[in-house]
């Protein structure tokens, strides 16, 4: 398959970048990951937009406009038209600051690295989807900026491995004051009492794409709202889901060993997932 790589379409086994990439020394770069449908980037502008909010934020160099952003995304699809990853795989997109001799601090003539290749699908069962998984909590040991989609993923990666040993799909963070602010790869919601609730798109969680959605969608017999909620909250829920590009929603149903919902995927959770999957179409 064919990736893109600083104006370049080459095989995806011939991309390298600079050993002196600051994306591969400090962690200096930025990330999405877009999910295709029939061969469409979903909510491709979405992703696009808080890209570039993130790239800004950050002070990386770069001088693409969502347009041209846009039509590189295409011509990916399109060149990899005969691999099966163009119709329901995800585009990863990265974009560090550039290569440069070692150095904590960084010049603003930096040449930024943009790569762009397609994923595989991650597979999730149609079981798993109707029984629902089971997931743990962890402390949130991030930093300030998590609406920054940086590959600087330590704490991310090391407590998803520590749910995959405990043999769950996730590890929810609690941050010091026993706030639950999202998932390792997912943000988390919570149904209590016909009210859904995930947490206020702050610097102490990434803006989901698949959360937003949510947030904009119109319910008639429950509310979504951003709103903050505890450890405890989240035990005595009535239900709770995990939302992300790759697993759309999924219901939690056990975390730390106590059961959800007696252990069932509930009702409020299936209707989201419905209304995002109509969505979609
Ligand atoms: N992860 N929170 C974090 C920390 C994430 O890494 C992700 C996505 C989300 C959900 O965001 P979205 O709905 O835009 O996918 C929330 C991606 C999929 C990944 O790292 O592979």
């Amino acid at each position: 398959d064919i990736a893109y790589l600083n104006g370049e379409f080459i095989k995806r086994d011939q991309a390298k970048v600079s050993i002196e990439d600051r994306g591969f020394q400090f962690g200096d770069s930025i990330y999405e990951v877009i999910k295709l449908y029939d061969g469409q980037l979903f909510a491709l502008e979405r992703h696009l937009h808080r890209m570039l909010k993130g790239i800004n934020r950050i002070d990386i160099n770069f001088n693409y406009n969502l347009e041209e952003l846009k039509k590189i995304c295409k011509q990916v699809i399109k060149k990899n038209q005969d691999y099966p990853k163009s119709k329901s795989g995800s585009l990863y997109i990265q974009i560090t600051r550039g290569a440069a001799p070692r150095s904590h601090e960084f010049t603003s003539d930096l040449e930024p690295t943009i790569i762009m290749y397609l994923l595989p699908t991650k597979k999730y069962s149609q079981a798993l989807r109707k029984e629902g998984a089971a997931a743990i909590t962890m402390p949130d040991r991030r930093w300030e900026l998590c609406s920054v989609k940086s590959t600087n993923l330590l704490p991310n990666i090391l407590s998803k491995q520590e749910a995959k040993e405990k043999g769950v799909i996730e590890a929810l963070f609690v941050a010091d004051n026993k706030k639950i602010t999202e998932g390792s790869s997912s943000n988390v919601f919570i149904v209590n009492e016909g009210v859904v609730k995930t947490h206020p798109a702050t610097d102490d969680i990434l803006n989901g794409i698949t959360r937003s959605i949510i947030l904009d969608l119109d319910y008639h017999d429950f509310v979504v709202r951003e709103e903050k909620f505890s450890l405890n909250d989240l035990y005595d829920a009535d239900e709770v889901f995990i939302t992300s590009t790759t697993k759309e929603v999924l219901g939690i149903v056990e975390i730390d060993d106590k059961k959800i919902n007696n252990g069932r995927v509930g009702p409020i959770t299936q209707k989201i997932h419905q209304k995002f999957k109509n969505y979609l179409n």
